[in-house]
């Protein structure tokens, strides 16, 4: 239970820092690559607390503390295009493997496990997404 705890701390982390990083992507692509990646980032950052939020109440239920500090890992900024796509989908490919990381530490009959499994499979998506978009 608390290396899932953990687990789900970690994931939280990385989805608090995803909020900032896809705000700050969103407010800052300019040109004309802006009309199409400024919704683009402003999806991933809903998603992004959706997610969190998901995660959160889920480690309270097990009975622990979510983290309130996002994962440290810095958040590069750019105005360049290809570069914000290339963190972008290596921000969601670290996610992934959190969630990749703590869906075996849970009974697959018990509810925590679809909604880790659906937020595992959204992560999988972004990163095809991401991975379509970088060419
Ligand atoms: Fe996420």
């Amino acid at each position: 239970m608390t290396e899932l705890i953990e687990k789900m701390n970690a994931a939280l982390g990385w989805e608090l820092r995803a909020i900032n990083m896809y705000a700050h992507y969103a407010a800052n692509i300019t040109g004309i690559h802006r009309l199409q990646l400024s919704p683009m980032f402003n999806t991933e950052m809903t998603e992004s607390i959706e997610h969190a939020d998901i995660v959160r109440k889920g480690i309270v239920q097990l009975g622990g503390i979510p983290v309130t500090e996002r994962n440290p890992l810095a958040i590069i900024h750019t105005n360049d295009y290809m570069e914000m796509l290339n963190y972008s989908l290596e921000t969601e490919i670290r996610a992934a493997e959190v969630y990749a990381e703590l869906l075996p530490l849970i009974e697959q009959t018990d509810d925590l496990y679809d909604s880790m499994e659906q937020i595992y499979l959204s992560e999988l998506k972004s990163i095809e997404e991401m991975r379509l978009l970088v060419g």
